[in-house]
């Protein structure tokens, strides 16, 4: 039988993180993170072996306790998916700062807090995947894409550097 893998993934109730799922063998322990447990069961109702936490990835603090707690819990994280993401198309003239800084705190720094936390205890732990999930426009911007396009920019500037670290 396969060896069984820790995966816990950012965004859990969205589109893409219900595909990756999909792919995952049915041993593997997959840790669903997103803003609502509830709602999160009712998405993966049919997956075993699951574990629903509700998380608000823009609170520094909260992340350091979650990961924390999943060591506790687990003894070990094998993958871990940053996933969580939203796209806001529209005019850079049309955005306030707080918009902005909405997308980069869940687009791109929650995934950087996420990576440190994560890292190091993958270090001491000798193994270990972190995924950060980007998207093309984080290689080609377009119109209307001025903020989402910066976000995702960053996300693949910081995930190779992580990587060459
Ligand atoms: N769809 C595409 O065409 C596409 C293309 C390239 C890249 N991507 C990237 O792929 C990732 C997954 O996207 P998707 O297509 O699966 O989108 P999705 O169906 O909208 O799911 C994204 C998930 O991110 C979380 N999220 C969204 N806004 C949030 C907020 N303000 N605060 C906290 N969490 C928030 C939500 O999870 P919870 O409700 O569970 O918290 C949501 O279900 C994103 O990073 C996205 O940028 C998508």
């Amino acid at each position: 039988m396969a060896k069984q893998r820790i995966i816990a993934i950012t965004g859990a109730s969205g589109g893409l993180a219900q595909e990756i799922v999909k792919h995952l063998s049915p041993s593997d322990g997959i840790i669903l993170l997103g803003r609502d447990k509830d709602k999160l069961e009712k998405c993966y109702r049919h997956v075993e072996n699951k574990t629903c936490l509700a998380i608000d990835i823009r609170d520094d603090n909260a992340i350091k306790e979650l990961v924390d707690y999943l060591y506790q819990r687990f003894g070990r994280i094998d993958v871990f998916i940053n996933n969580a993401g939203f796209g806001e198309f529209k005019s850079y003239d049309n955005y306030t700062s707080q918009e902005v800084r909405d997308m980069f705190d869940i687009n791109t720094f929650a995934t950087m807090t996420f990576s440190r936390f994560m890292a190091e205890k993958m270090v001491e732990q000798g193994h270990g995947h972190i995924v950060n999930i980007a998207s093309m426009a984080g290689k080609i911007a377009t119109a209307n894409s001025s903020v989402y396009a910066a976000t995702k920019f960053a996300v693949i500037g910081f995930s190779d550097a992580l990587r060459l670290e």
